[in-house]
């Protein structure tokens, strides 16, 4: 019985996950609407939440599963990338529940976290596999062989497709997060009304901040009442841009020769548009698309726990 603690950003995650990756509780706390009005998540404000949070969402991580803190045997923890305040509030948490019980602890890294999303039941995916890992912070391909790890073959080489998403979304007026929002708004939309560039990088890399600046112009150019009558339109233009960007770049990697099969995480694997793109695909969930902990506690089945009470110094990290 794992106890999964996830806190590298705005989410207050707990959850309960059993051995062979059956989710027993899954909890989380989102402080998105704690942030809407910045525009995007404050560091500060996010670390004092976190603090708040922490300890009611284990607990109702633990009656939600109908497990008692006794039953626990590891407690696994992100460890990193993230918000470093944010990050170290569960790790403290983490350490601190461990450590009172006699514990090992899982340090779990974030992007780790994410693909074993694919690893939970009821239908685990096996490596070997591609797969797309596209968050607000990261736009990764991963050549994946084994459940413990993954090895990076194609990055962003500026924006991540998800801050694509909530950059747009500020730009269109739409509130934070963006992704959902422009997601929503795009159904109503003519995604062939406006014709944004997909840009061209070499290898198997992602560029999104052109597609950015072109969606900036746009807004000025159309002024504030023809904005109000295209943002649909707008919203559906932008959201099939970074879609196609995304989409052309699995295909590519789906065309080498003895290719396996394509997986699809992170928060934009929520997106209704690169699922219905992908349809060979394998998505994340819907649930555990974005930030929850009960991938936290599946990767730590692949992680090598610490003893207790070896992890006590163990420090977070905010860069991968
Ligand atoms: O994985 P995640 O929850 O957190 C990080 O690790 O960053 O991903 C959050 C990102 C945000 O940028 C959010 O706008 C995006 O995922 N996102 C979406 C959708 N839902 C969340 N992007 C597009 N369409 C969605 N439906
Ligand atoms: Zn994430």
């Amino acid at each position: 019985m794992i106890l999964g603690l996830e806190t590298s950003c705005d989410e207050t995650a707990a959850a309960v996950v059993t051995g062979d990756g059956r989710v027993r509780s899954n909890v989380v706390s989102s402080q998105a609407a704690l942030h809407a009005d910045f525009g995007g998540v404050v560091p500060e404000i996010a670390s004092r939440r976190h603090l708040e949070l922490v300890a009611p969402v284990v607990r109702e991580a633990l009656t939600d599963a109908d497990v008692a803190l006794e039953e626990i045997e590891l407690v696994a923890v992100t460890q990193g990338p993230g918000l470093i305040g944010a990050l170290l509030v569960g790790l403290a948490a983490a350490k601190a529940l461990a450590w009172g019980r006699g514990l090992p602890l899982a340090p779990v890294d974030h992007l780790h976290g994410h693909v074993a999303s694919l690893f939970l039941q009821p239908e685990p995916l096996e490596p070997p596999f591609v797969c797309l890992l596209a968050t607000g912070g990261h736009t990764l391909l991963l050549d994946v062989r084994e459940r413990s790890g993954y090895r990076v073959v194609g990055t962003t080489l500026d924006d991540a497709a998800g801050e694509a998403f909530d950059k747009g979304a500020r730009l269109l007026g739409l509130g934070y997060p963006g992704g959902a929002q422009i997601d929503r708004l795009a159904r109503e939309g003519d995604s062939t009304a406006f014709a944004f560039p997909v840009a061209r990088v070499p290898g198997l890399d992602f560029s999104f901040s052109g597609l950015k600046t072109a969606l900036l112009y746009a807004v000025k150019e159309l002024g504030a009442d023809e904005l109000e009558r295209r943002r649909a339109d707008l919203a559906a233009s932008y959201q099939r841009a970074v879609v196609r960007a995304l989409v052309e770049r699995v295909e590519q990697a789906a065309a080498v020769p003895g290719a396996q099969r394509m997986a699809v995480v992170g928060g934009v694997a929520a997106n209704s548009d690169l699922r219905a793109s992908l349809p060979d695909a394998v998505f994340a969930p819907l649930d555990l698309c974005t930030d929850n902990a009960a991938m936290i506690a599946s990767a730590a089945r692949y992680v090598s726990p610490i003893a207790c009470p070896a992890y006590l110094t163990l420090d977070a990290y905010a860069a991968a």
